[in-house]
């Protein structure tokens, strides 16, 4: 039988092609529109909280008031980090990159797992549940080392997104803010065949744990070009501002240059991203109720340039950013927040892969050289 590998030409970054049926999230990228388990985003953010979403990705059907009763204690209750894990992040050096300790310390906490090896479907579920709930005390715990200070336990009777904010200040945030975080959390939570989403699920098809799979999916989703994004549009907001330059100048100069424009395009919406609008809002609300009106214009002004002179508009991390700014939040944990959210997502694809698992093994078209005859070093 013929090599399939030496006769097809690889389709590049996989445009295009469908690796597995789901369940879990549709993405319309002609119509703008984003479902998860049949409910639109727009319903969700109305409606919702981080953790019943969080519940419906995992479970496929909104939780009824006492599921929901139950699994909220079950998060706030797994909470708690081990002393271990806080003396690791205690070592880790305080200029490190926030990502990069979340990618190290989610990979330690594999280690102290109790069911760390076991990948059936109970002790994968309690696994997934305890990564959901540790993940924002791990990016609280660093910020809090880093600045000097002794980490903030968490409370149990906060909510997911009221009590990460808590962690990171020890004041109990306003509940405007915690109902922002919460929204962002509920936005970013679950995308399809994302690059981060679609790293996990390879790692969780070599059978390998969801602590192995999540921790290769923040490795992924830590990159410019996925989550890391949102940190990037903050630092060109930042630049903007700080050399006084007109924003559509700055931005034509970066597309003469070729560069790309953070926050700007996405692989599968060819219009408006459907999560961007809500975020557009929450922008403009907090820059204002925060005296910081100018992040939400500039952002506007790049908006309108992008429009015109590329026809490109923004995806989830554009406006992302402005929102978690006035929020107070640095630059360089918005792309922990998107993994804090996303790890629900990430849990729920990992379950759907073992659930109807085969290995994940694509092929290379080979273009090297070939019947080489080896040369000894010394007549090299
Ligand atoms: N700035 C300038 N030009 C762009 C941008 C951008 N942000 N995005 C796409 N383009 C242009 C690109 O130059 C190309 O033009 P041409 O055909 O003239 O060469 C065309 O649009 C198609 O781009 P592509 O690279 O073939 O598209 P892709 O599907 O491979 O890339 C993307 C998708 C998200 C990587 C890209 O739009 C990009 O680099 N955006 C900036 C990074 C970013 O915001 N990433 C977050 C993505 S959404 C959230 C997430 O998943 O994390």
């Amino acid at each position: 039988m013929a090599d399939i590998a030496a006769a097809k030409k690889p389709i590049a970054g996989l445009q295009g092609v469908v690796v597995a049926d789901s369940e879990i999230s549709y993405v319309d990228g002609q119509a703008g529109k984003l479902v998860y388990r049949g409910y639109s985003i727009e319903d969700l953010a109305a409606n919702s909280t981080f953790e019943e979403t969080t519940k419906l990705l995992l479970d496929g059907a909104l939780p009824s008031r006492s599921e929901l009763d139950q699994f909220e204690a079950e998060l706030s209750g797994a909470r708690v980090l081990d002393s271990e894990i806080i003396d690791l992040i205690r070592a880790y050096p305080t200029d490190a990159q926030p990502m990069a300790v979340l990618r190290t310390a989610v990979s330690a906490l594999g280690l102290f797992d109790p069911d760390s090896e076991d990948i059936g479907p109970d002790a994968t579920r309690r696994k997934a549940i305890r990564l959901v709930a540790k993940f924002p005390v791990i990016v609280a715990a660093f910020e809090r080392h880093r600045n000097g200070h002794d980490p903030i336990d968490p409370r149990d009777d906060l909510a997911h997104a009221a009590n990460f904010l808590y962690m990171l200040t020890g004041s109990d945030p306003d509940p405007e803010d915690a109902r922002v975080m919460d929204v962002c959390l509920i936005l970013h939570a679950e995308h399809g065949m994302n690059a981060s989403t679609f790293s996990a699920r390879v790692t969780a098809a070599t059978l390998s744990d969801i602590h192995s799979a999540v921790t290769s999916a923040i490795g992924t989703l830590k990159g410019a070009l996925h989550g890391g994004a949102n940190q990037e549009v903050m630092k060109m907001l930042l630049e903007i501002d700080q050399r006084g330059i007109e924003p559509a100048d700055f931005v034509r100069a970066m597309l003469d240059r070729k560069e790309r424009v953070m926050g700007f395009g996405h692989r599968v919406y060819k219009t408006m991203d459907p999560r961007a609008p809500i975020l557009r809002r929450f922008s403009r609300d907090l820059t204002a109720r925060a005296g910081q009106q100018k992040w939400f214009t500039i952002s506007e002004q790049i908006l309108e340039t992008m429009a015109a002179e590329k026809g490109i508009d923004p995806n989830v991390d554009f406006f992302s950013a402005s929102t978690y700014h006035a929020l107070g939040i640095p630059a360089d944990l918005f792309t922990p927040i998107f993994a804090i959210s996303r790890v629900s997502g990430w849990s729920t694809h990992v379950e759907a892969q073992y659930r109807h698992n085969r290995l994940i093994r694509p092929r290379a078209n080979y273009v090297g050289p070939r019947d080489l005859t080896y040369v000894p070093i010394e007549k090299r």
